[in-house]
């Protein structure tokens, strides 16, 4: 939820407080109600700090106004409000009574009330309402009692319960400690210089291999010397990790915002996340297409559609490979359920992909909220299949369920964007990334599409393992592999339609509610759409099934309601054709997402998509939502990358 950042090292044209800044500023998407640096400043020989409450921008305001300094270790923070108002005082970094330790902390101390108790009356004078100072007096108590540094972080950590990533910066030595227990941190040492941080977005820039602390762990470093141990005090051996993200993905790039960018790199990402996955291999070697990058072997016969075994026979030459995915044969015929866990856009997500899954492998599918799951009589087999879907890989109701279901032996994989974050140590199956590459944008867009993406190959992996048979035979896999290949091109020219989707956004940022309707697949890309609008415009807008409107939410239509469709040339056309006609007998305004030309009289708008297949749909009908969504946050003047009270990762409950 908040964001940490450290750096300790010697860099020529900068302070360690520029470093901290400048990584904070890509930590901000984590929250951003106040932030704070304490630093070690080398001329005066003791730790100083700002912190404001408030964006960013005012804590390098208050920086900018003081003159260069000098200074090589430093710590900073931008925080989330989980105990005490987002106020100066109650931002991080927090000082121990002799100035001599500052931390920062991203969690929750569940048992701080017991400890500041303790602590005040060994005489410590607290000065915030946080959880998280006592982590600077109980560091102080241990060394008042005569231990070193190191080992008063140690024995703290030891004491408190909770989830805690802390960054603590000791005067004396000039080291910094980072520990971890539940939020991810991670290191990155250049040279004599050390960076640590929430994730790997502000490291990148400095370079790619970076190690990734585990639980019960301490990092401490002091004079160009890494040392990571347990709390236990064991010594620990890691192994550096290489990630193939770009720095300059992490950058707006002439766009105005990080959302409206990432919305328009998602062709790219799509081709990305399949792109060396998937192979169609039924020809010879003398007939490859060379299409974006991506080498197809077109099949040289053609195959009949209308038997089962010629179905099986052509299935058989979609090769997909998931790297890391330990998912077995036995694994899938023997399991009674597969069970999707996810929150928020990732939910949305994992019920298109239900679709996805039950047509294409014909098994039934259970989606669950990670905040429900947990507390849920949920029967869980050993043999049960969990997937967890999250960009951040960070959700902490998403990561605790998928603990419960672990913890009854079932078998657990994930789909993520971030290497090395805590889902994917909770996979015993392995990990499907989806190589989004880093997302700003607090709302969600590009993580969502390649999310879809990733769960059809999920889908078309279990079917190839396990042989199941849907008996959908127009779902004949070569088909699948042709418009799979065609997607990234499709989605650039709903990209291309922007300005359309801007001049249809004048016409209804001013309204109050929206209700979008969708059927069948297109049903969570309804949530999805109304979900984006919310979040970034903060106009109410409800998803719902279309078929379910006549079930109450008619009853909000008449002129002031626009009602967004998503409608597709399939055999729920007709149907949704006529829920349009209630929204119009009713004097609502109809706008509609379609891949064909509809002959619906007196809709106040049609935005015209690329047609593919129903099971690559949502990846498609999801863009021109987000354009929509963008627009008319822009035209109100919101805060588009950071919206009001939400923070990219939620890693509390
Ligand atoms: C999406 O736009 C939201 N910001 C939010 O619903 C998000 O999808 C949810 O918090 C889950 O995050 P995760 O994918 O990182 O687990």
């Amino acid at each position: 939820m908040c964001g940490i950042m450290g750096f300790s090292g010697n860099l020529k044209n900068e302070s360690s407080v520029g470093v901290v800044l400048n990584g904070l500023k890509s930590l901000e998407y984590r929250g951003y109600d106040s932030s704070g640096i304490a630093y070690y400043d080398n001329d005066d020989r003791l730790i100083k700090y700002i912190k404001k409450s408030g964006k960013l921008i005012n804590l390098s305001n208050e920086f900018s106004c003081i003159a260069p300094l000098n200074s090589d270790v430093a710590i900073g923070h931008i925080r989330w409000a989980t105990h005490g108002k987002p106020t100066d005082e109650n931002a991080h970094p927090h000082i121990d009574c002799s100035g001599n330790i500052a931390i920062v902390h991203n969690g929750i101390i569940e048992n701080y009330a017991a400890l500041k108790n303790k602590l005040i009356k060994k005489g410590h004078r607290f000065t915030t309402e946080t959880d998280s100072e006592v982590i600077a007096h109980l560091i102080e108590d241990y060394i008042s009692a005569g231990k070193s540094f190191y080992e008063a972080v140690r024995l703290t950590s030891c004491e408190l319960l909770g989830a805690f990533a802390v960054l603590a910066l000791d005067a004396a030595s000039r080291s910094i400690a980072a520990v971890k227990f539940g939020p991810p941190l991670v290191l990155a040492q250049k040279g004599d210089n050390l960076y640590v941080a929430s994730d790997i977005s502000p490291l990148i820039e400095y370079t790619n291999d970076v190690i990734f602390l585990k639980n019960s762990e301490i990092a401490c470093f002091y004079d160009g010397k890494l040392d990571i141990t347990t709390f236990k005090g064991k010594k620990v051996n890691k192994t550096i990790t290489k990630i193939d993200w770009d720095a300059s993905r992490a950058a707006k790039s002439g766009f105005s915002h990080f959302m409206q960018k990432e919305i328009f790199e998602q062709p790219a990402r799509i081709l990305d996340a399949f792109s060396s996955r998937v192979m169609f291999n039924e020809g010879t070697k003398d007939n490859v297409i060379n299409l974006n990058k991506i080498k197809i072997k077109r099949a040289k016969k053609g195959f009949n559609e209308n038997t089962q075994n010629s179905f099986n026979e052509a299935f058989a030459g979609l090769d997909i490979s998931l790297e890391g995915l330990k998912l077995t044969k036995n694994d899938i015929v023997n399991s009674p359920k597969i069970v999707f866990i996810a929150c928020g856009s990732s939910y949305y997500a994992s019920l298109a992909i239900k679709y996805m899954m039950e047509t294409i492998c014909g098994l039934s599918v259970i989606v669950e909220y990670g905040s429900e799951f947990r507390y849920e009589n949920f029967p869980i087999s050993q043999n049960d299949i969990f997937v967890g879907i999250s960009q951040s890989g960070e959700t902490a109701d998403t990561n605790s369920a998928l603990e419960v279901a672990k913890a009854k032996r079932a078998k657990i994989l994930s789909i993520t964007n971030v290497p090395g974050s805590q889902i994917t140590g909770l996979s015993n199956k392995g990990v499907i990334y989806t190589h989004a590459g880093p997302e700003v944008g607090v709302a969600s867009t590009k993580a969502f599409t390649t999310q879809l993406l990733c769960g059809l190959l999920l889908a078309l992996y279990v079917r190839e393992k396990s042989g199941f048979m849907p008996g959908y035979q127009w779902l004949n896999p070569r088909n699948i592999f042709k418009n799979l290949v065609e997607l990234p091109k499709k989605m650039e020219k709903i990209l291309f339609m922007d300005e359309t989707l801007k001049d249809i956004a004048k016409k209804y940022y001013k309204s109050s509610n929206f209700l979008y309707l969708g059927r069948g697949i297109l049903y969570p890309i309804a949530l999805e759409g109304a979900l984006k609008l919310k979040e970034i415009s903060y106009i109410h807008a409800e998803g719902y099934p279309a078929g379910e409107m006549k079930h109450g939410p008619i009853a909000l239509v008449d002129e002031n309601m626009p009602v967004l469709f998503l409608l597709s040339n399939n055999m729920l056309s007709t149907k949704t054709i006529s829920n349009i006609e209630e929204v119009k007998a009713r004097g609502g305004r109809v706008i509609a997402v379609a891949d064909y030309e509809p002959e619906i009289d007196g809709l106040s708008d049609l935005i015209r998509i690329p047609e593919t297949l129903e099971v690559l749909s949502p990846v498609l009908y999801t863009v021109p939502l987000q354009l929509f969504a963008y627009h008319i946050a822009a035209l109100k003047g919101t805060d588009i990358d950071q919206p009001r009270n939400l923070a990219k990762s939620v890693t509390v409950e």
